[in-house]
């Protein structure tokens, strides 16, 4: 390992560290808090002071080190984090291996766009070519304050001018192109962006990542927007325009509003509505929504009035709902967008934006626009197309009031409704080939669940009080999964050899590396104080027991009684079976 891995790591301390970001709670050995990476109400998000690490026993199912959570937290690769921490704790990183290479060449390429930002903001403010730019910029309102803001440039009418520029500042051919500034034609490299408008695309840390290029004629041959391809700094269905000017609006109001385009953006800015992004004309993905999510946990879609704004920002309720978001809507009837609303009518936008409709309000009164409610047929209609939505509610509360609405808007009953939900969430199995869980893999689960309970609670204490109890019923083959029966075995060895402490850090030298990861996550998995109780775990052993017996007992019932001692064996097997019953019943 590195050294000054080693060294970072040593100097961190990971509750303290995690500490600044999720609220954590002592229980038992470990600390416990809400997720920071999904949205939750009850804390699934575990760490290790042991074994300074994390995991989310949550819809992430995700963990590591300090240096893995600042990766997730910040969304940068390995390096960077480790960077970053090693900074703040004063370590110095040597300069040789391959991440730092791949990191420095981003590093420079960042350094690269935001020299480009620069050349264009430059040629936008001073040069006599620019005063285009400023011309198109009055024409929209825009004022110097926000240019500024969102340095905003021009990208002269010309083939190599940003080309020549960046070569000065002794960038390589193959970096501008890998920046995606430039184009490789077939007589060399030329400028992508020409005679545009220049909007810097930006990370949540104020990275300038791309850009995008706006026509100064709306008859521009080319697209009215041209963008940074896809590239190591650029990645579409991650990046959220206005994200590093709207991120403290965000957290202060506790609210996004997310709309289309860049003016949409800065118009209303400019106006003072700073919560804003911008997701640049396609359906919000889930890459999107969980940046979002570490700023807010309520999301307000800005909807153009057509049609088929309201398709794409359907694709993105459903990962907004399995994230838990609280979503609502606002619909612009009386402008084009918003940049034109803020523009023509600002106490309208005003007035709008501050009464969002809950999303599944929105959809019933966008289906109701579209069918009659007054016959059978549209009512069937506004039911099926309503119902898909409905079926997905998280929250059983929330859902059983849009039931009811729903069933007193169509003026029929709410089994009615609840039966066209039940059959488009079968549909939607169906589609993908998904069977309902059977009785035995539930059973199969609750017994896993088990084995891993009993063993966190085993390892996370140090006095051997809680083995005692374990140690008296359990015994490694009643693990029905391979890795937890080699794990309790090694600690049954692991309690001769120190019988006085448990302690995770030694035991965990004694496994092979791919029962180190298992153990990290057994370790963290007990978080309920309820369960640390003696009677609880004695119960969980017994079941955990049981169902070991009636596993012995379903394989010996499938020999031939010809097997030697078979009667026995079974005499024995249902003995035992009954004296655990017995101890369960008794609990
Ligand atoms: P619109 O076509 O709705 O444009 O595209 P707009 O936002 O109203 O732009 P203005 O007000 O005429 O300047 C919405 C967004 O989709 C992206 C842009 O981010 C745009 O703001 N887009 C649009 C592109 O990336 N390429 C295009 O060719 C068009
Ligand atoms: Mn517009």
């Amino acid at each position: 390992m590195d050294t000054a891995l080693d060294e970072v790591k040593k100097k961190i301390d990971i509750i303290e560290y995690i500490g600044q970001f999720v609220t954590l709670k002592k229980t038992g050995r470990n600390f416990k808090g809400l997720c920071p990476f999904h949205q939750e109400k009850t804390p699934s998000f575990v760490v290790s002071p042991d074994r300074q690490i994390w995991h989310c026993f949550g819809s992430c199912q995700d963990g590591g080190d300090a240096i893995k959570f600042l990766m997730k937290w910040e969304n940068i690769t390995f390096y960077e984090a480790l960077k970053e921490l090693a900074d703040k704790v004063g370590v110095k990183l040597r300069h040789s291996s391959v991440e730092d290479a791949a990191w420095r060449r981003k590093e420079r390429l960042i350094h690269l766009n935001s020299l480009a930002g620069e050349y264009f903001g430059y040629v936008l403010a001073k040069t006599k070519v620019g005063e285009l730019a400023k011309r198109y910029l009055s024409s929209r309102k825009i004022n110097d304050r926000i240019v500024n803001k969102f340095q905003l440039g021009y990208a002269p009418q010309s083939w190599d001018s940003l080309f020549k520029f960046l070569h000065k500042k002794k960038f390589l051919p193959e970096e501008v192109f890998s920046a995606g500034l430039a184009v490789q034609g077939g007589r060399g490299m030329y400028d992508r962006f020409r005679g545009r408008l220049m909007f810097p695309l930006k990370d949540q840390r104020g990275n300038v990542i791309g850009f995008s290029g706006r026509a100064l004629h709306d008859d521009d041959p080319a697209a009215k927007y041209i963008n940074t391809p896809e590239g190591p700094l650029y990645h579409k269905r991650e990046s959220v325009y206005g994200i590093d000017t709207a991120k403290e609006a965000i957290k202060k109001t506790g609210n996004v509003y997310v709309v289309e385009g860049e003016f949409d953006v800065i118009s209303p800015y400019q106006a003072g509505f700073e919560n804003i992004v911008a997701v640049k004309g396609t359906a919000i993905t889930r890459e999107q929504l969980q940046l979002l999510q570490r700023y807010t946990a309520k999301i307000t879609l800005t909807m153009d009035s057509d049609a088929a704004g309201l398709e794409a920002m359907k694709k993105g309720i459903a990962e907004a709902e399995e994230m838990e978001l609280e979503v609502g809507v606002v619909s612009l009837d009386f402008a084009k967008d918003p940049d034109e609303a803020v523009q023509t009518k600002p106490e309208e936008f005003r007035r709008v934006l501050s009464h969002p409709v809950p999303l599944y309000d929105f959809l019933i009164d966008a289906s109701l626009k579209k069918y009659s409610v007054h016959e059978a047929y549209g009512k069937k209609k506004i039911g099926e197309e309503v119902a898909v939505f409905l079926a997905k509610i998280k929250n059983p509360i929330v859902q059983s009031h849009y039931v009811k609405k729903l069933a007193a808007i169509l003026d029929v009953s709410e089994s009615s409704v609840a039966s066209l939900m039940r059959r488009a969430t079968e549909e939607k199995k169906k589609r993908i080939f998904m069977r309902t869980r059977t009785q035995a893999s539930t059973e199969a689960l609750r017994e896993t669940l088990l084995q891993k309970y009993i063993l966190s609670i085993t390892f996370q204490d140090e006095t051997y009080e809680s083995a005692g109890y374990v140690l008296q019923i359990l015994n490694p083959a009643d693990f029905s999964i391979p890795a937890y029966g080699k794990m309790y075995a090694a600690f049954l060895e692991y309690k001769i050899k120190y019988p006085d402490k448990f302690m995770p850090t030694v035991f965990i030298l004694t496994l092979p590396a791919e029962l180190q990861v298992v153990f990290d996550e057994v370790l963290l998995f007990a978080t309920s104080d309820l369960i640390f109780e003696k009677e609880n775990l004695k119960k969980l052993i017994f079941e955990a027991k049981r169902y070991s017996l009636k596993r012995q007992l379903a394989t010996l019932l499938r020999m031939t009684d010809e097997k030697e001692g078979y009667e026995r064996e079974l005499k024995d097997l249902n003995h035992t079976l009954n004296e655990v019953e017995k101890h369960l019943a008794a609990l």
